[in-house]
């Protein structure tokens, strides 16, 4: 199968992604990565990785509509099977969701339905919650709220900070999102 992966910043589960696409681990291609962003790390990584990166920028279309049905028919001639949002800090739009019914999902640093939306890792600490986690989902038109596909629970101690909830989750990430992709891709 063929992946799609969507990111606007660093990139750390682009890579954990890869870093399992090249073990064997998980039995897909990456063919391509989308990004909004011509400064993010995501791009420097997928580059060293000579994967294509389809890189744009939102302001320059004058809607939504425009850059979603560039960026689809980019997806068609790569003939992707699956988009992975992997930190794309942008809502999907009509166009792409009728396109990929079904086939774009997300990753979320919280537990879904709680801390939707952006710094979920700040506003579960602000929270003093005891337990927060990772969701990956389906995409819907709505912020973070498809339906779920897995889930995986991190306590929160009293000595945690924001920074060291911050790297359990992403450890938590980097090891979750390539299994269910995994489980996805074979099933
Ligand atoms: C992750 O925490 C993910 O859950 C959220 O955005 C962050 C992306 O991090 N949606 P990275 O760019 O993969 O390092």
């Amino acid at each position: 199968k063929k992946l799609a992966v969507f990111a606007s910043g660093n990139g750390s589960n682009f890579q954990a992604i890869l870093d399992e696409v090249k073990s064997g681990a998980l039995e897909a291609d990456i063919s391509l990565v989308v990004c909004d962003k011509p400064t993010a790390g995501v791009i420097a990584r997928a580059e060293a990785a000579n994967i294509p990166v389809f890189c744009f920028v939102p302001k320059e279309y004058e809607t939504k509509a425009q850059f979603e049905q560039e960026i689809s028919a980019i997806l068609q001639k790569n003939q992707i099977d699956l988009v992975i949002l992997a930190g794309y800090m942008r809502l999907i739009g009509e166009t792409l969701l009728t396109a990929y019914e079904s086939k774009i999902i997300n990753i979320h640093p919280s537990l879904l339905p709680a801390f939707p939306g952006k710094d979920a890792i700040g506003q579960a600490y602000e929270a003093g919650v005891k337990v927060t986690g990772v969701t990956v989902h389906y995409v819907d038109a709505g912020m973070d709220t498809g339906p779920i596909i897995a889930q995986k629970a991190i306590d929160i101690s009293e000595e945690d900070t924001a920074q060291s909830i911050a790297e359990k989750i992403h450890a938590v990430e980097h090891v979750l999102y390539p299994k269910v992709i995994q489980e996805l891709v074979t099933k």
